[in-house]
């Protein structure tokens, strides 16, 4: 068969006969890159080889979850590391991916044997100076430099690790298929052969890809797809802390988040990382509200800060960092036309601290009042949360889990909250004070004062 050429999405996968500028498949401009077509993978086939059974007599084996010693990193995994699992390991380049996982990968050997760390990005010595430097040198813990999937797979078959880490995927590559490491044939291959091992041994794989925001790099979103969970590290990379999130998880719930912060001896873990979102302050400064925000599980003290000023020529400016701009343009539109305050004649920067990003509807009363405390220089009440969501007539409304980010708020020592009205029987729980309100006008009221 004569070998013919054919184009490959580097976003979305689709494949093509000829070149087009626009793909097809997901409407990316010139994403199309061209791949020499291969015989259909190997690994296209299915993941258990045997037919149908009835679900009924399906046995389980007994489900144990392997704790990474790291408890951040269990909670995002959904309470430990389950055999079998492959997971994606997704962030900028320079974040902490490999040092996060030679970190659990030498707790891991410590406690369930060995472990196999395969670098294609590193030197079996670069990766030990880093190992020494974390502390991380652990006998059972073995590393392998090497670019080559089929010698990977063969490693892995013969010597039988009980995890395996893969650093990273685009840097491997399958001899079979010609296109070069990191295009979408040779993530999907790669990936396709990880999880064979994956699934048909029950050894639990950590895939790392680069993946920036854009997507633009190769294959990440073929990636997403075939994996069982897929975890985010990301971060500022001039601020020490780094949040894991889940976006995928086939095992446990999403929106979980891991916090750690990096240090000379790598990442260690925040225990209280409410503390770490909340600019230390000494006295009530204008522009500042606080949200007790509810990520999975897992209820966050951020403080939102904003900046109002008048707009000194053309168009006023508005920015965002950590919030949705699209939400915090509809939250001045309202706060313009049902409390009347003149925004659009100024600028307008809004931030949640600490590089944290803020996703959830319940921040819209905090972004609100930090708006309108800027736009009036007038600090809001002491010791003070804010809840809600706010809808385009100006009325707040119920969000979830207002009981634990109520725990929460009382435990780092506010006093008061202002959120729904809905929620009134959380005055009842008597540990904070519980405001109310049905409006935005009330809430503007309540915590600022005409
Ligand atoms: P790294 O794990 O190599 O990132 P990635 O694999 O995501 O590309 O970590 C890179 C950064 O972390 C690097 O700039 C140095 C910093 N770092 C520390 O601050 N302390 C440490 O102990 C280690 C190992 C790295
Ligand atoms: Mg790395």
């Amino acid at each position: 068969m004569r070998n013919k050429t054919t184009y490959a999405c580097q976003a979305c996968g689709h494949q093509s006969a000829r070149w087009l500028g626009r793909c097809p498949g997901c409407g990316e401009w010139n994403t199309l890159l061209e791949e020499r077509a291969e015989k259909p993978a190997k690994s296209v086939r299915g993941i258990s080889g045997s037919g149908p059974v009835p679900v009924t007599d399906v046995i389980i084996t007994q489900e144990e979850r392997y704790s990474t010693g790291l408890t951040e990193l269990d909670r995002v995994l959904g309470g430990g590391l389950v055999p079998g699992s492959l997971v994606l390991v997704g962030g900028d380049p320079g974040i902490g991916k490999s040092t996060l996982l030679l970190q659990a990968a030498a707790a891991l050997a410590a406690r369930i044997g060995k472990v196999l760390y395969v670098s294609g990005e590193e030197s079996a010595q670069q990766i030990k100076m880093r190992a020494e430097r974390i502390g991380a040198l652990q006998g059972e813990l073995l590393l392998m430099a090497e670019t080559d999937m089929s010698l990977v797979e063969k490693v892995i078959k013969e010597s039988k690790p009980r995890a395996v880490i893969l650093d990273s995927i685009q840097t491997v590559y399958y001899p079979e298929v010609s296109s070069a490491p990191g295009s979408v044939s040779q993530v999907r291959e790669c990936t396709g052969i990880l999880m064979r091992i994956a699934k048909g041994t029950g050894i639990p794989v950590f895939v790392v890809g680069h993946v920036t925001k854009e997507g633009t790099l190769a294959g990440p979103r073929v990636l997403e797809h075939m994996v069982d969970t897929v975890l985010y590290f990301e971060g500022e990379r001039h601020q020490a802390h780094r949040i894991l999130r889940t976006v995928k998880n086939r095992f446990g719930s999403t929106n979980e988040l891991g916090i750690f912060e990096m240090r000379g001896q790598g990442l260690t873990e925040v225990i209280n990382p409410s503390e770490l979102f909340m600019n230390q302050k000494p006295e009530a400064v204008a522009g500042s509200a606080i949200i007790p925000s509810l990520e999975g599980s897992r209820p966050l003290l951020v403080e939102i800060q904003a900046l109002v000023c008048p707009t000194g020529f053309g168009t006023p400016r508005r920015m965002t960092s950590g919030i949705d701009y699209n939400r915090v343009a509809l939250i001045m539109a309202v706060l313009e036309r049902r409390v009347g305050l003149r925004l659009s004649t100024h600028d307008a920067y809004v931030s949640a601290v600490g590089g944290v990003k803020l996703d959830e509807p319940a921040a819209d009363l905090a972004v609100a009042l930090a708006i309108a405390s800027s736009f009036k220089e007038k600090p809001l009440q002491n010791n003070l949360v804010l809840v809600g969501e706010v809808g385009l007539t100006g009325e707040i409304r119920p969000v979830s889990g207002m009981d634990k980010r109520l725990h929460e708020a009382a435990k780092l020592g506010f006093k008061h909250c202002i959120g729904p009205a809905r929620e009134q029987q959380m005055q009842k729980m008597g540990i904070i004070e519980y405001i109310g309100v049905q409006s935005i006008q009330e809430a503007v009221e309540a915590a600022i004062g005409r």
